[in-house]
């Protein structure tokens, strides 16, 4: 199985990502850092207690409090209309008391597993680009790192331009760019075509192990719905990122040079700009190449999404 280190902005395709992996036999979560995102860092961190309450999980992989508010200097802003209050659509869950301030575990984990480890990010880069600023040398260790978000030349979803994870914080993913080696970005080119449609879900809810996923989804397809009318399900942004951590075989891939803008003017910030010109280019700046995915095989995403889910 391949050990993950997960960071995410436990919203509902985040949560629907966690118990993915929970589920499959191919994946070992070996630590979950919640970050401010989708909820604010809180209840992030809380929602991921709630998740491991609910699976019985216990002594399960570290739960690390993330970074609270952007490098931008702004304050967060979250995203109740997608995702709920909480979080998890129409689902409060308790308090659970848990410490949130302990993002140093990370760096155990990465001293364990080494370059058995992958990070795979599916919220706002806020808490990697920390890594990358804290821990350089710790961080070439790290086999690989495969990252939700971004839209190259697609509409965005938060702007016309800009995708929510890289808008959130640009001097974030700005840093994780220029210091990751090794990184592959999925982006709304691919991400909004991972839909799991209402279908899908009524039969996960009657054949599938459990019960949560049908609430959470429900909730997420009302919001696509009411924003893309005719859309035919609600995109997993998150699910298919870290399916793409396990099954390079279901994209396909181009390695282009990246640029993101910083700007403070809105209608560009946060925009991702690959240059798609030509292959002289990467020779002059190699660090700004990154492999994106482009396109995947939907009939393999339904195919293991389901298997997984109800299996
Ligand atoms: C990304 O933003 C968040 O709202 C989702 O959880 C996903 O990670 C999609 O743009
Ligand atoms: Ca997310």
């Amino acid at each position: 199985a391949k050990k993950v280190l997960l960071f995410g902005d436990i919203g509902i395709d985040d949560a629907i990502a966690i118990i993915y992996a929970f589920l499959n036999d191919d994946i070992e979560l070996v630590g979950i850092v919640a970050d401010y995102g989708n909820v604010s860092r809180e209840t992030a961190v809380n929602n991921v207690y709630y998740l491991y309450d609910l699976f019985n999980i216990e002594n399960g992989p570290p739960i690390i409090g993330g970074a609270e508010v952007p490098m931008t200097g702004e304050y967060p802003r979250y995203a109740p209309e997608v995702h709920g209050e909480h979080g998890l659509g129409p689902i409060t869950p308790e308090n659970y008391v848990g410490d949130s301030e302990n993002f140093f575990e990370i760096i155990k984990l990465i001293e364990k597993y080494q370059d058995d480890l992958i990070i795979v990010n599916i919220g706002r880069l806020t808490s990697l680009a920390t890594m990358f600023i804290l821990y350089r040398t710790l961080m070439e260790k790290v086999d690989g790192f495969y990252i939700m978000g971004g839209a190259f030349w697609v509409p965005g979803n938060v702007t016309a331009v800009s995708e929510a994870n890289f808008y959130a914080d640009p001097v974030a993913v700005q840093i994780v760019l220029r210091y990751a080696h090794n990184a592959t970005i999925f982006p709304l080119n691919v991400t909004d075509y991972a839909i799991v449609t209402p279908e899908m879900v009524d039969y996960i809810a009657y054949k599938g192990k459990t019960k949560i996923v049908k609430p959470l989804l429900d909730y997420y397809y009302d919001f696509y719905k009411e924003t893309n009318p005719g859309i035919k399900g609600s995109p997993l942004h998150d699910v298919i990122t870290l399916m793409g951590a396990l099954h390079d075989g279901m994209f396909t891939y181009r390695s282009l040079p990246v640029h993101i803008v910083e700007a403070t003017e809105e209608v560009q910030r946060g925009q991702s700009i690959a240059d798609f010109r030509s292959v002289d280019m990467e020779e002059d700046e190699p660090e700004k190449i990154h492999r994106i995915a482009f396109e995947f095989d939907y009939p393999m995403f339904f195919n293991e999404f389901m298997s997984i889910m109800t299996g």
